[in-house]
């Protein structure tokens, strides 16, 4: 018995008992402890099973409220807050337990993304909303970022804003339009500064972030109601063919395939890095 080990002397011990015949362990401190505070058996109660799935939007109405919503909380909060609150109304009869989560949904916690997240000018803000509405709609990852591909590539790659609010503000005329070339907030923001000669602290910037947003929500829209007419099978995918020629030799299934990322290289890399000493 000298070398017993731990377990072996608790089986010794509890070999007499029933529950040592039975080869079930009780420690008796345990059994006593258990005894003295019994455990509150609730009645169950059965969850709502909500099914997630996106319906179709009208842009023509949801783009405008995302630009009146950036005045509350900025771009993500607009984006997101537009398009749940348009999601509740539309399926109020069709999906009534998703609807009551989604008019119940603290959007305020959106207020975070503003200035490509809490001013760091990384990720625009427009884009994080509609993604994060994908991804509480859609619950396939790839699908998911097969459709933020598309969005952000349309992004880099568009003359914006397009959106024009109603009634036209003379105010904020002419609106300069420029492509954004990156989906960091800072880049987006300094290239359109470029070309209409406006400071990133202007209510004129302000004014183009909020089209900016309503031009997402247009964009998202696009892809969500593409994505409730074909039942889930519409193929998403980026219309930035820059990114796919370094991805051809950088991406996983390239030569190299040392990088893993899907933003515009141009932004920060070109060709000439090839040919650096
Ligand atoms: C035909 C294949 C090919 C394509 C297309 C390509 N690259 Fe490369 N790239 C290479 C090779 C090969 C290297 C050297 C790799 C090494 O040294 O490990 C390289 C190196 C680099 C480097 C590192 C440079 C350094 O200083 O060491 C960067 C950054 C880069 N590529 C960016 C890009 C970007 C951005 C694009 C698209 C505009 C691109 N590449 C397209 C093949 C390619
Ligand atoms: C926001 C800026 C930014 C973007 C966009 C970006 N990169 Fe980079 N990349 C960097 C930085 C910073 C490094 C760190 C090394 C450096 O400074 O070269 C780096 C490193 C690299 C390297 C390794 C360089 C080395 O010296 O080994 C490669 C290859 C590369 N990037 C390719 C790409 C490709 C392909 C894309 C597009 C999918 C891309 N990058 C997008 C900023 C960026």
């Amino acid at each position: 018995m000298k070398n017993m080990t731990r377990r072996q002397a608790i089986g010794a011990a509890m070999g007499a008992t029933v529950g040592g015949a039975l080869g079930v362990l009780i420690p008796t401190k345990l059994t006593s402890a258990a005894q003295a505070a019994p455990v509150e058996v609730k009645k169950s109660e059965t969850p709502v099973k909500i099914e997630w799935k996106p319906v179709k939007l009208d842009a023509a109405k949801v783009a405008p409220e995302a630009y009146k919503l950036y005045a509350e909380g900025s771009c993500m909060y607009a984006s997101f807050t537009s398009l749940c609150r348009a999601l509740a109304e539309a399926s109020e009869k069709t999906n009534p337990s998703m609807s009551k989560v989604l008019k119940e949904f603290p959007c305020e916690m959106m207020k975070y993304g503003h200035s490509g997240t809490g001013n760091q000018g990384s990720l625009c803000g427009a884009l994080n909303g509609c993604s994060a509405i994908f991804g509480l709609l859609v619950r396939d990852k790839k699908k998911v970022d097969s459709m933020i591909a598309e969005l952000f590539g349309y992004y880099e790659t568009t003359e914006m804003p397009i959106f024009k609010p109603e009634p036209e503000n003379p105010k904020f005329e002419p609106m300069a339009q420029s492509v954004a070339n990156s989906v960091l907030c800072h880049v987006s923001q300094m290239n359109w500064c470029k070309e209409s000669g406006e400071s990133p602290f202007s209510e004129f910037r302000r004014d183009r972030c909020k089209r900016l947003t309503a031009d997402c929500v247009t964009k998202a829209i696009e892809i969500l109601n593409r994505y409730v007419e074909s039942e889930g099978k519409a193929i998403f995918k980026t219309s930035n063919t820059q990114q796919k020629a370094c991805m051809d030799c950088h991406g996983e299934n390239g030569a190299i395939g040392n990088v893993s990322a899907r933003m515009d290289c141009t932004t920060c890399h070109d060709m000439v890095d090839h040919y650096e000493e």
